[in-house]
C-alpha cells in the first residue's frame, strides 16, 4: 500500500532527506546581496548529484529548474531568475531529491542581509508554525489536527495561511497519498494518521491576505496584495514514537 512505508523504505527516504538538508545548508550559505537565484539553483543541482541524488522538481510537469526560488511576494514555485538578490529580500528555497527511487522534499526561507522587522516576524512565525504542525503528526491524530495547529498559530499573529496550495504525502512519488495535507483545518477532521505514513508539512504564510495569483509563466505563485510570503517544509515520517523529520542531516 503506497500510503504506509516500512522502516527500510523510510530509511531510504531519510537518505534523500539528508541530501535535501545538506544541500539547503550549503546553498543557503551562499545567499547574499548580488548573488542570483540561477547561481543558487545551479549549485543545488550540483550538490544533489554529487550526493548521488537527482533533483526531483526538474522536469516535473515540465518545471525547468532543480529548485523553486521564491523572492519577497512570490509565495512558491518561483523559477530561478538572473536578477541579483538585494539587501532586505526574503528568499525561499524549495526542492526535492529522489535517490534509489525514494523522495524527500523540503523548503526554508532566508533573509538577504538586514531585513525589516515584519519580514523577520513572518519568517519566525512561519517556521514555528511548521513545528506546531509537525508536533501533531502522530498516529491517531488526523490531517485536520495538523492544519488546525498551523492555522491557529499563524492567525494569532494576523498572518494569512495560503489555501490554494497544500502539503502532501510523499514516497516513491513526489506527490503521493494522502494527496492533500492542508495547512488549515479543524481538529479531528480528515484522514487518520497512521504509523508508516510519510507527509510533507509546508506552511506557506503571507504577511497580508492569504489570497494568491499565478503569474503568466504558469508557475510563480504571488501574493494577491504583493506583500511578503514565507515557506518552510519538512518531509516527516509518522512513527509509533511520533513524528520523525526526514529532511535533516542527523
Ligand atoms: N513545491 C512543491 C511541493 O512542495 C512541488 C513543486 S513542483 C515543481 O510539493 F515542479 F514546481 F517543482
Ligand atoms: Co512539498
Amino acid at each position: 500500500m503506497a500510503l504506509i512505508k516500512s522502516a527500510t523504505e523510510i530509511a531510504k527516504m531519510k537518505e534523500s532527506g539528508r541530501i535535501v538538508a545538506k544541500t539547503l545548508r550549503l546553498v543557503s550559505a551562499e545567499i547574499a546581496p548580488g548573488r542570483t537565484p540561477q547561481e543558487l539553483d545551479a549549485l543545488a543541482d550540483k550538490i544533489i548529484r554529487e550526493e548521488g541524488g537527482v533533483p526531483s522538481f526538474l522536469g516535473y510537469r515540465g518545471y525547468p529548474a532543480a529548485t523553486c526560488i521564491s523572492v519577497n511576494n512570490v509565495v512558491v514555485h518561483g523559477i530561478p531568475t538572473a536578477d541579483p538578490l538585494k539587501e532586505g529580500d526574503v528568499i525561499s528555497l524549495d526542492f526535492g531529491v529522489v535517490k534509489d527511487g525514494w523522495h524527500a522534499d523540503g523548503a526554508w526561507t532566508f533573509a538577504v542581509g538586514e531585513i525589516s522587522a515584519v519580514a523577520q516576524k513572518l519568517m519566525n512565525v512561519t517556521k514555528e508554525s511548521l513545528f506546531q504542525g509537525i508536533a501533531k503528526a502522530k498516529p491517531g491524530n488526523t490531517i485536520g489536527d495538523i492544519g488546525h495547529a498551523v492555522q491557529k498559530y499563524v492567525e494569532s499573529y494576523g498572518f494569512g495561511v495560503v489555501r490554494e496550495l497544500v502539503g502532501h504525502g510523499i514516497g516513491q512519488k513526489l506527490h503521493d497519498e494522502p494527496h492533500n495535507v492542508p495547512m488549515f483545518g479543524k481538529p479531528g477532521k480528515g484522514e487518520k494518521l497512521r504509523e508508516g505514513m510519510c507527509i510533507c508539512i509546508e506552511p506557506m504564510i503571507n504577511e497580508g491576505t492569504y489570497k494568491v495569483n499565478t503569474l503568466s509563466d504558469g508557475w510563480s505563485v504571488v501574493t494577491a496584495d504583493d506583500k511578503l510570503s514565507a515557506h518552510y517544509e519538512h518531509t516527516i515520517a509518522i512513527t509509533k514514537n511520533g513524528p520523525v523529520i526526514l529532511t535533516s542531516e542527523d
